[in-house]
């Protein structure tokens, strides 16, 4: 298996040395602080992926359970509980497994009544409610809905054999799990949302969608082995990063042209802006999907504000091909391209637009993925996981917590009359 690779060239003609070696220094310190076993020990869990023990043949045994028997998946979470899942399903689902439909992340009536239409027409269909705490106003809602629903389909013991929740030990819907008989996987206390891809929280969707899961933790390990010592890529991009900040560059967009990392690139706001964007500061993340954001937001990554830096993420091997056709004497005057392969458009239209931003003062960070496959979502995964806490404690913020969004929910509440 090829590991992913990351290129800073494009990047680092903007970096003023100085800063970068302040920057260097605190990142390393934060790089230290983050393997000390002493420290933070309880947001920390999710730097050792799920290891291959009975609890995890369990949840593979389950997922394999529902895979052969459902036609309909049910995700219900938002933010970190249903993010990661959805990034590599959306991408990488097999043939043949169940539909993965997408609830408790909206409070939209019409999008909940989509579901329950939906899922009318499905014959098998079973729900997965992911809630670190239980306490989130979406999933919670959604499942009361959705489980209703469920027990009007199937009585009420049929429906808790359809149920399985991942909750934190010791919540309430831990309790919930054990009087319904439903069943009830780890959400690790260690973990927050936005970490939990390599935990049942992630892991679980994604096995019932046909996932290899074996490969992704494989990737993720491989990216642990190959971020040792004091000089590695995700320090070195935490500080570059961390360093264009400070001159001004507080914008980063996360840019692909392969649409299939769409949702890959929502979970990668999620991570940075939840994690980062706090104490009135932080690097400002966005994502745009390429060629189509090219009509867009490309006009103002080329000729914008120069405060923009751009990440991007290429694939080496797409899988998939197709060749222009020649259509001689039609006369559409798109004849240069005659038995060209769409790899290599998108791949010249790639290289093409890296270049111009790079020349049109848009610092660029280049991540080549091999292939798009779970040993690269593994590795990315993990490599960013760990670039984020140290950019965050570079920045002397606590990435691993989340304030702000507690803010918005206190006076909803209190709206909602909780
Ligand atoms: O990263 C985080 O901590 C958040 O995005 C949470 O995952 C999100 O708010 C959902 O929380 P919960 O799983 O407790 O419903």
């Amino acid at each position: 298996m090829q590991d992913i690779k990351l290129e800073f060239s494009m990047a680092t003609p903007f970096a003023d040395s100085k800063i970068l070696e302040e920057m260097t220094g605190k990142a390393v310190k934060a790089w230290q602080d983050l393997q000390d076993p002493q420290q933070e020990a309880d947001v920390k869990g999710w730097m050792q992926p799920m290891a291959q023990d009975g609890a995890y043949y369990d949840m593979m045994a389950k997922a394999d359970e529902i895979r052969k028997s459902a036609d309909a998946f049910v995700l219900v979470g938002v933010g970190g509980s249903n993010q990661a899942a959805r990034a590599v399903i959306k991408a990488l689902q097999r043939p043949g497994t169940p539909e993965i439909i997408y609830a408790g992340n909206t409070l939209s009536a019409p999008a909940l009544q989509k579901v329950l239409r939906q899922l009318n027409d499905k014959r098998s269909i079973y729900i997965n409610v992911i809630a670190k705490n239980f306490e989130t106003l979406e999933p919670g809602s959604h499942f009361r809905v959705l489980r209703k629903y469920l027990e009007r389909r199937y009585t009420k013991e049929g429906a808790a054999q359809r149920i399985i929740l991942t909750g934190t030990y010791g919540s309430r819907l831990e309790e919930i799990a054990k009087e319904n008989g439903y069943t009830f996987l780890e959400f690790p206390v260690p973990v927050g949302g936005r970490y939990s891809v390599l935990t049942p929280v992630g892991l679980f969707p994604m096995a019932v969608a046909g996932i290899d899961i074996p490969l992704l933790l494989q990737g993720a390990l491989r990216m642990k082995e190959l971020l040792q010592g004091d000089d590695h890529p995700a320090i070195q991009y935490a500080a570059l990063r961390q360093t264009l900040y400070r001159q001004k560059f507080d914008i980063e967009v996360l840019a692909s042209f392969e649409p299939q990392l769409e949702y890959y690139a929502k979970w990668w706001v999620q991570l940075f802006g939840e994690s980062e964007g706090k104490e009135k500061q932080g690097v400002f993340p966005t994502a745009v999907n390429y060629s189509e954001d090219l009509h867009s937001l490309g006009q103002y990554m080329q000729d914008g504000r120069r405060n923009l830096m751009e990440t991007f993420l290429s694939v080496g091997e797409p899988d998939g091909s197709v060749v222009v056709e020649p259509d001689p004497g039609f006369g559409d005057r798109f004849d240069y391209l005659d038995n060209m392969d769409f790899l290599e458009i998108n791949r010249a239209a790639e290289a093409a637009t890296i270049r111009a931003h790079f020349e049109g003062g848009v610092p660029c960070f280049r991540l080549l993925l091999p292939r798009l496959d779970e040993f690269s979502f593994g590795q990315i995964f993990y490599f960013f996981m760990i670039a984020c806490a140290i950019s965050g404690k570079t920045a002397g913020i606590n990435p691993f917590d989340q304030e702000g969004v507690e803010a918005y929910k206190r006076s909803m509440f209190r709206m909602l009359g909780k």
